[in-house]
């Protein structure tokens, strides 16, 4: 176990739990267990996805490692100076982030790519202490709903005051630190148009220039 990560054996969602044994029989070279989180707690810019891909992340044990939304997300930080290397959809490529860590709201790969309020509550805790372990953080990057509502609860802020919606950057008073908000890079959401290439790549152009001061 790493610190901000379930034990690998996390038992707290039944589900899940259920998921991940039928998975370790079908895939028994797969990771197969919570995903650990990927880059520095020093850094300033936190990202947190939904939840780990059953071919990727949850294959790989590193969020969005061989996942499509890894193939968005991926180059457009190393296109903003926000990760160096060569991202190749494994553990062991030698891409590394900088400035940034990538984690996902739930740690462990959902039944047809979907978790529940519940597991997302209760995963919630792991999120919370990652969020605390961080001293430099000042922006997080929400990819998606699911990950927006699990921020403003783990940080006690109500989602009524703080609708998502994509590009809005929300000031959260009490913990002095920004949350920008970004449609999920899922196959489905580009596939259907909901979020192209260049609409990603303008959030990653915000965050830089939130970075940097000069927006
Ligand atoms: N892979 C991840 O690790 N997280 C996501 O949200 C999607 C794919």
């Amino acid at each position: 176990m790493s610190f901000c990560t379930p034990k690998k054996d996390c038992s707290l969602c039944p589900r899940l739990v259920q998921f991940r044994k039928e998975n370790q029989k079908k895939y028994p070279a797969y990771h197969n267990a919570p995903v650990e989180p990927f880059g520095s707690l020093d850094a300033r810019i936190l990202i947190v996805g939904m939840a780990p891909g059953l071919n990727g992340a949850n294959q790989t044990n590193r969020p969005f490692t061989n996942d499509y939304a890894g193939d968005v997300l991926y180059p457009a930080l190393k296109k903003y100076g926000f990760a160096k290397g060569i991202y190749d959809k494994q553990k062991d490529d030698g891409f590394e982030l900088l400035d940034v860590r990538v984690t996902n709201a739930v740690r462990c790969v959902p039944p047809q790519n979907k978790v529940t309020g519940d597991e997302a509550k209760t995963c919630g805790r792991f999120l919370a202490e990652e969020i605390a372990a961080m001293p430099n953080l000042k922006i997080i990057v929400s990819l998606g709903t699911v990950s927006h509502n699990a921020v403003l609860r783990t940080l006690g802020y109500k989602q009524t005051d703080y609708k998502f919606t994509h590009g809005v950057v929300h000031r959260l008073p009490r913990h002095g630190i920004l949350l920008l908000d970004s449609y999920h890079t899922s196959r489905y959401n580009i596939n259907t148009g909901v979020l192209t290439d260049k609409m990603f790549d303008a959030i990653i152009q915000k965050l830089y220039r939130l970075l940097n001061g000069s927006d």
